[in-house]
């Protein structure tokens, strides 16, 4: 009965009706001759104007978070049985997930907002290879834990590519590891840079620490050790966040955490997954335009409701805090196996802050937003540690640094970070996002705070990740 509802398609269209999604159509045929990376991030959107000042009021439910939503089509196609899953993220990054998962014969109902999402598991080897390029679009986690995924489906072939931006991005800090599991992973630059082949192996348990405190890698690692002969331990040098960890233990892996702060995972295959009901809170990293926006704008009061408050997710309400920003969570939750809440921000004085390396894993995704609040607060703001900024869907340190000094923004850009003299008015200006969701959503905050109004080319970007961004700052405006 089911499955007549499914949308069993080559993974272009993900709307109510399975039609195909005008901006993938335009991923197709879009291959570059040269790499094989398709180029639609270079794409030019109608530029957006935006003007400055006014106040921001009113209530917002941001969508689904992006890595619980990634982690709940990846784990419900391998689980045996159906995977239901509420709040998925209906944006183009999950959509490619959704897309490839799709072309090795997993049965995903259509994405759509509002819309329960439902997964027909094929177990934890049943995936098939595809007669196509799995195309992950601008998707880093889509890319990498894919790699971990299919390094172990023995005897079959995957060529997987992206973006422009995610074929400049490194992929050896997951084919090295997976290496130690007797993964096959060849590409560009001697396996670093997609288009990517995997050759899909019997793979063997290995004690594996990771290079970067990254939880794409490290899921990845954990994704190719359910099929492994043997144990496999991760451990990373800093602890990234641990959605994986959560939900496959959720979905009956034999998964165990320990170490310093969680830092070391074992486990065990073997265990069969089994589909479960996946409630996907609020994205932080999504709030997190809001809770800015919310205390630097003059007068403004916003609750952000039902926004994911995982540990390793929350740096942005510590930074927030250091500044003195006035923030409050309300009605504090538990929802399936991740902590919930909902954050009342309002409008007030701020101070200047520094952070380094030891809380970047935390707050990682929300260095552009904050390196606009920094110059909105008196004095020398310092961001360090930050090198991973670089090798983002941007690089995002290069990219706000002259997006902000466009504004007149005072700011001196290092290898590892940003320092941000603030307390000086900026102006409108011609923006870009540089094809960067997160930037694009930046320099709108930017915008607003400026002295005159700006315009943004290629805002277009902010679908990846929250699709319905510039209406909700309409609204919000009004
Ligand atoms: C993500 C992990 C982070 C983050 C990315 C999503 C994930 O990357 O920047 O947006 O879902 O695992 P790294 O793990 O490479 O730091």
């Amino acid at each position: 009965m089911l499955a007549k509802a499914f949308a069993f398609t080559a993974g272009v269209g993900d709307n109510f009706n399975n039609k195909p999604e005008p901006l993938k159509i335009g991923l197709i045929g879009l291959f570059s001759s040269t790499t094989g990376c398709s180029t639609v991030s270079g794409s030019n959107g109608s530029p957006r104007d935006l003007k400055a000042g006014g106040s921001l009021h009113g209530r917002v439910r941001v969508p689904g978070d992006k890595s619980i939503s990634h982690r709940a089509l990846l784990f419900g196609a391998i689980a045996e049985g159906t995977t239901t899953i509420e709040g998925l993220l209906p944006a183009e990054d999950p959509i490619s997930t959704a897309a490839c998962l799709r072309s090795m014969g997993t049965m995903i109902s259509p994405i759509q907002s509002g819309e329960m999402v439902t997964i027909e598991g094929v177990g934890l080897d049943g995936l098939q290879e595809p007669s196509e390029i799995l195309d992950c679009g601008n998707s880093g986690t889509t890319m990498r834990l894919m790699l971990g995924l299919l390094a172990g489906r023995e005897g079959r072939h995957f060529v997987l590519t992206g973006d422009a931006s995610l074929c400049r991005r490194p992929m050896n800090r997951v084919g090295q590891p997976l290496s130690l599991l007797g993964a096959d992973v060849r590409g560009r630059d001697r396996g670093n840079l997609a288009p990517l082949a995997v050759q899909g192996q019997r793979l063997r348990g290995a004690v594996v620490g990771t290079p970067v405190a990254s939880a794409q890698v490290k899921s990845a690692i954990l994704l190719a050790a359910l099929t492994a002969d043997g144990a496999t331990s991760v451990i990373e040098p800093a602890h990234s966040r641990d959605h994986s960890e959560r939900m496959l233990r959720a979905f009956g892996a034999d998964l165990e955490v320990g170490g310093e702060m969680g830092r070391h995972i074992l486990v065990r295959p073997g265990a069969t997954l089994k589909g479960q009901h996946v409630v996907v809170p609020g994205d932080i990293s999504s709030a997190a335009f809001w809770l800015v926006a919310g205390a630097l704008v003059p007068g403004a009061q916003i609750t952000v409701e039902n926004v994911g408050l995982n540990p390793t997710r929350t740096g942005i309400l510590d930074v927030l805090e250091m500044m003195g920003a006035s923030i409050n969570v309300l009605n504090r939750r538990d929802v399936a196996g991740e902590p919930v809440g909902d954050l009342q921000v309002s409008h007030g004085p701020l101070k200047a802050f520094q952070f380094g390396e030891e809380i970047m894993p935390r707050l990682v995704d929300e260095v552009p937003i904050l390196s606009v609040a920094a110059c909105f607060c008196d004095g020398e703001s310092r961001i360090r540690g930050a090198a991973e900024l670089r090798v983002k869907e941007t690089d995002r340190l290069a990219v706000m640094a002259r997006q902000l000094k466009a504004m007149g923004a005072d700011i001196d850009e290092h290898p590892d970070g940003l320092t941000i003299r603030g307390g000086r008015s900026l102006k409108g200006a011609e923006l870009d996002s540089e094809t960067d969701h997160r930037v694009a959503m930046s320099l709108a905050v930017a915008g607003l705070m400026a002295e005159g109004d700006s315009r943004i080319t290629r805002s277009e970007a902010a679908a990846v990740s929250y699709p319905t961004f510039w209406d909700d700052l309409e609204r919000l405006r009004r």
